[in-house]
């Protein structure tokens, strides 16, 4: 009697004979901030790729994935693209991803065509970094695209006047200039406009600048992290609250693993984003219990993860699109215009820019039923594609 397992093998011959391709492990190496004050930040890329293979697995079209971690703490190109270099080189994988700073992604684009890898952007946010190689896409968000739509919504809460208060550094410029656009375009005045060098962690002498300068409101932009909480805390310990000047963000600035060290005193802060984690719908539900699940502690969950998981989507189908075989061209194209609901809400992949396509929303820093601090949304914007890519 012929055993099951000879069965099994001589069907699989029989099957490469046929010209069924063996199954390849196919590396992916992500770069993040996995240590250091960013930390949380990489937590969350984690937590993003864990969610997404916990619920779709860990293989694609009978090739088995697997995760390379590469730990680069802070902003620092050089360290970047060695980073980059030896994934490639050393641990052969076929895809990029991650990146959580932009002088960082801007230090990898060079090295993709030759090593026939694509990028897949988790996260930097400046709009051009897109037009360094035709192998990135972007499943995060741009400055420019979130910051756009809050030019008339601040019309809209009675604000006319605003200074601007940015990291100077790729994602801070753009959102300087969105805003710059956006609010003169709606009938407001930008009355002035600072740019911070991004170690920048004692915040009292600009908001004092806040304060003189006779503005209703500060528009600021800084990275997620230790400085974003460090400024939203000084706008309040230095009475700019209290003296009425309103605050104006994208959603960077008040990122939900943020809210509980600011307290009350975020209460009614209105930011503009791609994702909140209390966004309501059936796929949200689904993705936040997953990522609760992978990074341990709920209260740490935030848009690092997003970004991660829908990355993890975009990697699964370029790898299925290739059966597992290494041809970055290949691999982009296949992404090119896909469309699918993100637990964000829906998503594309803009055929022309590569960047996603998305909903941005207007929201308020509110409590829920069960007294937790949210990113409560008050307005959508549908189908937005990067105006900092328009060209
Ligand atoms: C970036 O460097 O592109 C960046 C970092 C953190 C953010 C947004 C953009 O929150």
């Amino acid at each position: 009697m012929i055993s099951r397992r000879v069965l099994c093998a001589a069907f699989g011959l029989a099957m490469l004979g046929a010209g069924a391709a063996a199954a390849e492990t196919v590396r992916v190496g992500i770069i993040g901030p996995f240590s250091g004050p960013f930390a949380l930040q990489g937590k969350n890329f984690q937590a993003g790729i864990e969610a997404y293979r916990a619920l779709n697995g860990k293989s694609v079209g009978g090739n088995e994935v697997e995760i390379i971690y590469r730990d680069l703490p802070t902003a620092n190109p050089q360290q970047a693209r060695a980073i980059a270099q030896e994934l490639v080189v050393k641990d052969k994988v076929q895809y990029l991803g991650g990146v959580y700073f932009t002088p960082d992604a801007l230090a990898i684009t060079p090295i993709l065509t030759q090593a026939n890898v694509p990028l897949v952007i988790f996260n930097a946010a400046t709009s051009a970094i897109m037009e360094q190689s035709p192998l990135v896409v972007r499943t995060s968000f741009t400055l420019w695209q979130t910051v756009t739509p809050l030019g008339k919504a601040a019309i809209e809460r009675g604000i006319r006047k605003v200074i601007t208060v940015v990291s100077d550094y790729g994602p801070g410029v753009d959102a300087e200039n969105a805003f710059k656009k956006a609010f003169p375009a709606a009938g407001g005045t930008v009355v002035e406009s600072i740019r911070m060098p991004m170690q920048t962690n004692d915040f009292s002498p600009i908001l004092q600048r806040v304060k003189d300068s006779g503005a209703d409101a500060v528009f600021a932009f800084l990275p997620s992290g230790p400085p974003t909480l460090g400024f939203v805390k000084a706008y309040n310990d230095n009475g700019l609250k209290a003296a009425g000047i309103k605050f104006l963000a994208s959603g960077d600035l008040t990122q939900e693993s943020d809210l509980p060290a600011l307290g009350d005193g975020a209460l009614g802060l209105v930011t503009s984003y791609h994702y909140a984690v209390s966004h309501d719908s059936p796929e949200n539900k689904i993705f936040v219990e997953a990522a609760r699940k992978a990074i341990g502690n709920p209260a740490e969950l935030s848009f690092p993860a997003i970004g991660a998981y829908d990355g993890m989507f975009v990697i699964s189908k370029m790898i299925e699109a290739t059966g597992g075989k290494q041809d970055a061209a290949k691999a982009v194209e296949a992404v090119k215009g896909l469309a699918w609901i993100s637990p964000r809400g829906p998503v594309s992949i803009d055929p022309k820019t590569r960047h996603v396509t998305q909903t941005i929303y207007l929201r308020e820093v509110a409590k829920d039923a069960s007294g937790q601090y949210i990113n409560k949304e008050i307005e959508s914007f549908p189908g937005q594609t990067d105006p900092g890519l328009v060209k």
